[in-house]
């Protein structure tokens, strides 16, 4: 089973190998000479999981799957969210968008968060959806040098590690995506 995933992060590609085993062979678009920027213009996950799978079904015409996820914190009333990527502005790198976050929670003891992932995948045309979610907290100083993201200040509930700290193979066990893309392979299974 081959299966382009609508991605330019090799980081999530690597990731989703990893989870979906050696039954589904996860190609990047790069891969098929495809160097542009997948668009991603919607106001919630699923629109923009949908959007970027559409994109990418339009121009190979063969199965393919797309992400979307979003941190969801509650003391900002479920932000940064769908605009996880550009919080702190257009362009910006992970390490700015960390840094918003810390400071955006500077005076606050609530640090209850989320991360939730909405798959899209396209097998013949018509789209299916796939959710996943992971609860924690968000500490306030960035810890560990793994994963990516906001994976140095996010601690999944039950441990005392971030994500970034746990083992690539630790995080794959509990993610959002991990729980996201389980419930999508049942239907290749
Ligand atoms: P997207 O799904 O690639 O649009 O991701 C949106 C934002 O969430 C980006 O800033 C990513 O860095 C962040 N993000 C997505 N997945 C993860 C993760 O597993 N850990 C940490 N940050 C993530």
């Amino acid at each position: 089973m081959e299966l382009i995933f609508a991605t330019g992060n090799v980081h999530k590609c690597d990731e989703a190998r990893t989870i979906l085993g050696p039954s589904v062979s996860i190609i990047m678009p790069s891969t098929l000479g495809f160097s542009g920027k997948v668009p991603e213009t919607g106001t919630t996950l699923k629109e923009n999981a949908l959007q970027k799978a559409v994109f990418i079904w339009e121009k190979f015409r063969a199965p393919c799957f797309a992400d979307d996820t979003g941190l969801e914190v509650d003391a900002l009333n479920g932000a940064p969210g769908v605009y996880s990527a550009r919080y702190a502005g257009e362009a910006c790198s992970p390490l700015e968008n960390v840094k918003k976050l810390l400071h955006q929670l500077q005076n606050t003891s609530v640090r209850t968060a989320r991360f939730r992932c909405v798959i899209a995948l396209i097998l013949d045309g018509q789209p299916e959806f796939f959710e996943g979610m992971v609860e924690g907290k968000i500490i306030r100083e960035p810890k560990g040098t793994g994963g990516f993201g906001y994976d140095p200040v996010f601690v999944p509930d039950g441990y005392d590690k971030t994500f970034a700290q746990l083992m690539a193979t630790e995080k794959n066990l509990i993610s959002h995506r991990k729980r996201a893309l389980e419930k999508m392979v049942l239907l290749f299974r």
